[in-house]
């Protein structure tokens, strides 16, 4: 392996780079962006060197999803079972969305982008929360791709709580029994209102989903790949989409 130094720019992608075509884009685009660790521990560098390469990771594909026309980009920064780290990489995971956004939140002003958060905040400490909830409110006004991050989520609770929701509706008389459905559900999980992700994407070769919206990938077509996250590339991310385009999309029908 060859030994990188932590904050040198990442070199261009040797894959050939036949674009996606612009049809039949996927509205949402979901990304458990994993392999950090791993690609840190082959270069010999500590674990948080591959979270700040990660970061980066994290602005090429905004803006090759911005640029090919994805209007939903969710990204899984922090699980609500991330907390079972050390505590010197939770800190330094909680520090990222603020590097981040001290970067690049200007750009993504300048590129109409829209800044959400999913997760649960109470537990985030104060100068995350604040960075978030900064540029959520920046760019409340933007009408591009929304980029929504998933910071101290878990589908399971996210559900868990949506139910307790309801259940507390019905009792008090606000909703009826029969008055459950899909779309019940749905606008009670922390997506509300948004779609739910057309294509899921996970790297790092590891095939499973990590309570990571349980409800809203039902019909998602998924996409993994061997590549470690920090090395994720603006190529990667059409090759995902061209698969999608590959795609027929049943929905359980024929
Ligand atoms: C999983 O890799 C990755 C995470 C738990 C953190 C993901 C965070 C980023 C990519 C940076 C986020 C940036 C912003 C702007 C919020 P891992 O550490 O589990 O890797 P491993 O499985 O190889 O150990």
């Amino acid at each position: 392996m060859i030994k990188r130094l932590w904050g040198k720019p990442d070199k261009p992608s040797k894959q050939s780079a036949e674009p996606a075509s612009t049809d039949n884009i996927p509205q949402h685009v979901a990304i458990i962006m994993d392999g950090n660790g791993r690609w840190a521990k082959n270069r010999g560098l500590p674990r948080v060197a591959g979270h700040h390469s990660g970061m980066k990771a994290v602005k090429r594909v905004t803006m090759a999803a911005d640029r090919l026309g994805v209007k939903y980009l969710t990204l899984y920064a922090f699980s609500t079972e991330n907390w079972k780290r050390p505590k010197a990489e939770v800190d330094y995971l909680m520090k990222l969305p603020q590097e981040f956004l001290e970067i690049e939140l200007a750009e993504l002003v300048q590129n109409n982008v829209q800044v959400r958060m999913m997760g649960y905040s109470q537990q985030l400490p104060s100068h995350t929360l604040q960075a978030v909830e900064e540029a959520v409110r920046q760019t409340a006004g933007n009408t591009g791709l929304v980029l929504n991050f998933a910071l101290n989520y878990g589908s399971r609770m996210e559900m868990l709580e949506a139910v307790k929701q309801i259940a507390d509706e019905v009792r008090n008389g606000q909703m009826s029994v029969e008055d459950i459905d899909e779309n019940a559900m749905s606008s009670r999980l922390l997506t509300g209102g948004l779609p739910d992700p057309d294509l899921l994407i996970r790297t790092s070769g590891e095939i499973r989903l990590s309570n990571f919206m349980l409800w809203q990938l039902a019909y998602s077509e998924m996409w993994f790949t061997d590549v470690y996250w920090p090395e994720f590339t603006e190529e990667h991310f059409h090759e995902a989409i061209k698969e999608y385009q590959r795609r027929a999309r049943r929905y359980g029908g024929l």
